[in-house]
C-alpha cells in the first residue's frame, strides 16, 4: 500500500501535488470557500458523517482520502480508529481548524491535511478507502473528472464511498431548491468503471434526520454510492 511518507505534519498551507511552492488555487474558489467559513467559528457539527460511519466501521483500519474534509471531523474520527489519513481541502481556514481539532483528540501523527483545489489538483498515491462526503460547491466542479481521479486513487481491494445530498436540506439556501441532484445510478454511471474491476456495494437514498446549522431539525436525503475495486 503506498502512502505519502509525509503522514503526521500539521496542515502546511504552501503543500501542494508533488510541487514545492504555492499550491494552484483559482481565485474565485478560495474566495468562496474562505469566505464560507470565514462566517462563523465553526461550520459544521464536528461530528463524522454518519454514511461513513456506518461504512467505515467494519472495515479494517488502512489508508484514507477524505476529499473536501472541511473543518476535519471525518479525519479525525478514522484516525482515532487507526486509519493514516490524508486529508484534503482548499480551504485554508478549514485546514487550520481541522488541523488544530485533530492536535486536540490526540490524532494529530495519523494525518496529513494537504491545500488542494481540486479541480486543479490531485493528491498523488492510492489508498484503502477514497471518501468524498458532500463534495458539493456551488462554484463549477468537474465532477465527472474528479470522482474518475478519486475512484483512480483507490487501491486493489479498496472502497470509494460517494455520499452527496440527495436534496437541498431544510435549512438550505432558497436559491437552490430547484436544483436537481444526480441520482446514485448517474453518479455510478460517471466513474465509467470497468465492471471486471469493480464492484457496487451500495447504491441507495437513505433518508435521516439531522440538526441544522441553527439547531434546526429536519429530514435529509443522502445519495450514496460505495464501490470496491477488486483488483
Ligand atoms: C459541503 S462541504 C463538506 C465538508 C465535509 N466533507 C463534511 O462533510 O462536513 C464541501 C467541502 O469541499 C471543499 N471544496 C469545495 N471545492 C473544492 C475544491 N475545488 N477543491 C478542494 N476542496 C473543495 C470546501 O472547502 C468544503 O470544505
Amino acid at each position: 500500500m503506498r502512502h505519502h511518507d509525509t503522514a503526521g505534519h500539521r496542515h502546511d498551507p504552501t503543500a501542494s501535488a508533488g510541487q514545492p511552492g504555492q499550491p494552484d488555487v483559482g481565485d474565485e474558489t478560495a474566495r468562496f470557500w474562505e469566505e464560507h467559513y470565514g462566517r462563523n467559528e465553526r461550520v459544521w457539527s464536528g461530528r463524522a458523517n454518519p454514511i461513513l460511519v456506518e461504512v467505515a466501521t467494519p472495515l479494517p483500519a488502512g489508508t484514507v482520502l477524505d476529499l473536501g474534509c472541511g473543518e476535519g471531523a471525518d479525519a479525525i474520527w478514522l484516525a482515532g480508529r487507526g486509519w493514516r489519513v490524508t486529508a484534503v481541502d482548499v480551504a485554508e481556514t478549514a485546514l487550520a481548524r481541522a488541523a488544530e481539532e485533530a492536535t486536540a483528540a490526540g490524532v494529530e501523527s495519523r494525518i496529513e491535511f494537504r491545500r488542494h483545489d481540486l479541480t486543479r489538483t490531485f493528491p498523488p498515491g492510492e489508498y484503502d478507502l477514497v471518501s468524498a462526503q458532500f463534495l458539493q460547491s456551488p462554484l463549477e466542479l468537474p465532477r465527472a473528472q474528479l470522482l474518475q481521479s478519486a475512484a483512480r486513487a483507490v487501491a486493489p481491494g479498496g472502497r470509494l464511498l460517494i455520499v452527496e445530498h440527495g436534496e437541498v436540506p431544510p435549512w438550505g439556501r432558497h436559491d437552490h431548491a430547484h436544483a436537481r441532484f444526480s441520482t446514485p445510478s448517474e453518479t455510478l454511471a460517471v466513474l465509467d468503471l470497468d465492471p471486471d474491476r469493480w464492484d457496487t456495494e451500495r447504491l441507495d437514498a437513505p433518508r435521516r434526520q439531522a440538526t441544522g446549522p441553527h439547531g434546526e431539525t429536519g429530514e435529509l436525503v443522502d445519495h450514496v454510492v460505495l464501490v470496491r475495486r477488486t483488483r
